[in-house]
């Protein structure tokens, strides 16, 4: 990628003079604002060529579009449009606006704004890229130009109140009012300035859940090791590769490096950086301690840039940034279970599953069945339940004394699979019942027990609520002593588990029967997630105006945790404990608080069955239906709630990230546990890959500020 600026500095020099004619006239009130003519053939290297759609094009940086002067103002936005028209002209694809002057306050990045959506409008195959400090307490680019149009603005035109001081999070409000100003155009997004010391974690985490397509890196970014190498902090490091596994990874660009050699010399072959390094001479630098370290200003920080640069330049390496960032390339972590297995589905929106009105293909159980941890999980649980079921001589449903097992709703079978399997190694007899709806799994559950299971199992096709239970050797209907089903959705009751458990607990043995799972729990918290809501906006008013009226499937990746512990987690600890780069790990790296928002278990105590047979008998002492229409059967299964999180942070919410727990059994050896939840997954089912949590969106995202 090569980047160019859309006009030059002869049009510079033609604009300060027009500025410059005008204010010597300006005793004339009655005087129009100045008209900019035409671009000239000199004013621009641009021309609509084979490579324009290659170029990283740049606005002018000495305009001021957010400047509170009318006439700065206005010759600014003449300028922008100029340069975005022509641009759009010659087949530019990618234009880098600098961002608003933060110092100008809301009002001035509102000016802007409207500026940025006139561009969206007047180019449309344009992308553009609003370039704004990752921490606008410390600009990394700073414009020291003489002939910056802000130099020229009038004082009388100073704003008269205080304007709001800049805070290292001014960018990122200024960005969020451009973005909703432009209603989430997606054509716009964010180049980021990396400043030479991260902000804060909370801030990182905002910025990476943002639009950056872009990642700027100047060279004053960069620490300097006992090597003498270039190198980057931990806290950089980490940042740029959680951003490179994004879906849209960003692109990273090298500013203030020196020339490279050779570059204006077309037969001169160059040996690019291949990023091997020697571990040495890619060893982390001390992070700066002096305060001046900590944070040069702009001039500072080149400075120092050029004076190592000079001093590297001994080594015979003509890349050296280069070859640090090809060398991150080379030393990336590796991808963790839910990387490999999720690769195409990061941020991809999917309508949950509904296995109880639908039939399911073969390919979805297929899937599920590639899940390590879950099966094995069952395993365990159905193991430790026919050890305790033996332990405490419990009598057993079935004439032989085996246990009675009946996987309700087996799709393929994979339950009946580990039922056997725990069977044959606690050595605890079983007779197991396979009960599935979906006609088209039945046949294959027929095959599996032809040849895989040996005849060992009674598969019944039907919906498991109308289930009489097992048949007798006399004929009569018996009990089941153990329940195993696997009917939860990514919000725990979202696929009718608890509807269906409550259909077939007539089955169950009513002295010790159990229900693998034994209970589970939704869980929630509150995001920002721009580019889903982003998505789900552009459906909602074009193919689905109902995108925001249901809940998604959707793998969170992109994403802000918009209420955190402060505990620390391994994604922080690794910026500080010496962890290497290559062992990174990519989660986010401030821990969120997901609260619980109810409960479900099984089996439930027989008085509330009874209630709900009695309702749905429609007699008068089933009191008349259910309080939202129905009959009233599954008034039980309601659930609310009402929960309080503390925000550290503004933020905006785009919807709630919903996730499950769930309990399979608990026993004598404790208990057996899946999660999905960010806060427990890694102690309770690490590398499970079967549900991705679930998205609750915001029609109107919801601006939030600190608690
Ligand atoms: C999520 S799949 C799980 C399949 C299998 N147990 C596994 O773990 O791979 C749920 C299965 O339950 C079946 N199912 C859902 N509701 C049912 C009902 N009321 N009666 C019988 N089967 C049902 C669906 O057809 C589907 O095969």
């Amino acid at each position: 990628m090569l980047t160019s600026t859309i006009t030059n500095e002869h049009f510079h020099t033609r604009v300060l003079g027009l500025l410059n004619a005008y204010t010597q006239n300006s005793a004339d009130a009655s005087q129009p604002l100045p008209l900019i003519p035409a671009l000239d053939h000199p004013d621009t290297p641009l021309g609509p060529n084979d490579t324009v759609g290659q170029l990283v094009t740049f606005t002018s940086s000495w305009i001021d579009l957010s400047s509170p002067d009318p006439l700065i103002a206005h010759l600014s936005r003449h300028v922008f449009h100029l340069e975005i028209a022509y641009a759009a002209f010659c087949g530019a694809s990618t234009v880098v606006v600098p961002g608003p002057r933060l110092a100008h306050g809301q009002h001035g990045v509102s000016q802007f704004a409207r500026s940025i959506k006139e561009a969206l409008a007047t180019a449309s195959y344009v992308s553009f890229h609003v370039q704004l400090p990752m921490d606008a307490s410390r600009p990394g680019v700073e414009t020291d130009d003489l002939g910056d149009l802000a130099r020229f603005a009038r004082p009388e035109f100073e704003p008269k109140n205080e304007v709001k001081a800049v805070t290292p999070w001014s960018a990122w409000e200024a960005w969020d009012t451009i973005r909703s100003i432009c209603k989430y155009h997606n054509r716009l997004s964010v180049a980021l300035d990396l400043p030479r010391r991260m902000p804060p974690l909370a801030l990182q985490s905002r910025w990476f859940s943002e639009p950056v397509r872009l990642l700027h890196l100047p060279a004053a970014t960069f620490l300097v090791n006992a090597r003498q190498s270039f190198v980057l902090s931990k806290a950089h490091q980490a940042f740029i590769f959680r951003c490179m596994r994004l879906q849209r990874a960003p692109w990273l660009l090298l500013s203030d490096i020196g020339q490279l050699p050779g570059v204006d010399d077309p037969d001169m072959v160059m040996s690019y950086s291949t990023g091997h390094l020697s571990p040495r001479t890619a060893e982390d630098a001390p992070i700066p301690e002096s305060s001046a370290d900590i944070a040069p200003t702009p001039a500072e920080a080149a400075q120092l840039a050029q004076k190592l640069r000079k001093k590297i330049s001994s080594s015979n390496d003509p890349t050296p940034h280069l070859s640090y960032l090809r060398y991150m390339q080379r030393n990336q972590p590796p991808k963790s279970q839910i990387e490999r297995f999720g690769g195409g589905f990061q941020d991809y929106l999917q309508s949950p599953l509904q296995p109880l009105t639908d039939n399911l293909e073969s390919i979805t159980y297929e899937v599920f069945e590639k899940d390590p941890i879950k099966y094995a999980w069952y395993e365990r649980a159905i193991a430790q339940a026919l050890r305790d079921w033996h332990g405490k001589r419990r009598s057993t449903s079935s004439v032989s004394g085996a246990v009675v097992i009946a996987v309700v709703g087996s799709g393929r079978g994979p339950l009946v699979t580990r039922a056997l399997n725990a069977s044959a190694s606690t050595g605890v007899p079983v007779q197991v019942y396979a009960i599935e709806k979906n006609p088209n799994a039945y046949v294959l559950l027929q095959r599996h027990n032809v040849e895989t299971w040996k005849g060992r199992v009674t598969v019944v096709k039907t919906d498991m609520r109308a289930w009489k239970g097992p048949t007798q050797p006399d004929g009569t209907v018996g009990k089941v002593d153990i329940l195993i089903s696997e009917l939860l959705g990514s919000f725990a009751d979202n696929e009718l588990s608890p509807e269906c458990l409550d259909g077939v607990q007539h089955v169950l043995n009513p002295n010790h029967g159990i229900s693998i799972p034994s209970s589970y729990t939704a869980h929630f918290t509150p995001i920002a997630t721009p580019k889903l809501w982003a998505d789900l906006y552009n459906r909602s008013t074009s193919i689905d105006p109902t995108a925001f009226d249901i809940p998604w499937v959707v793998m969170l990746t992109q994403l802000d945790y918009l209420s955190t512990d402060a505990k620390e987690t391994p994604a922080s600890q690794q910026l500080t404990n010496g962890t290497k780069m290559t062992n990174f790990n990519l989660e986010a790296p401030l821990a969120p608080n997901v609260q619980t928002a109810w409960e479900f278990s099984h089996p439930l105590p027989a008085s509330v069955l009874a209630q709900s047979s009695l309702r749905k008998g429609g007699s008068a002492v089933g009191g008349g239906g259910g309080f939202v229409g129905g009959d009233g059967a599954n008034e039980h299964n309601y659930r609310h709630c009402k929960i309080v999180f503390p925000i550290q942070e503004p933020g905006v919410c785009h919807g709630l990230g919903g996730y499950f727990e769930t309990v399979l059994y608990s026993g004598s050896e404790g208990p057996v546990e899946l999660s999905t939840n960010p806060a427990t997954m890694e102690a309770k089912s690490k590398d499970m890959i079967s549900w991705f949590p679930i998205l609750f969106p915001l029609k109107v995202c919801l601006v939030i500020s600190k608690t």
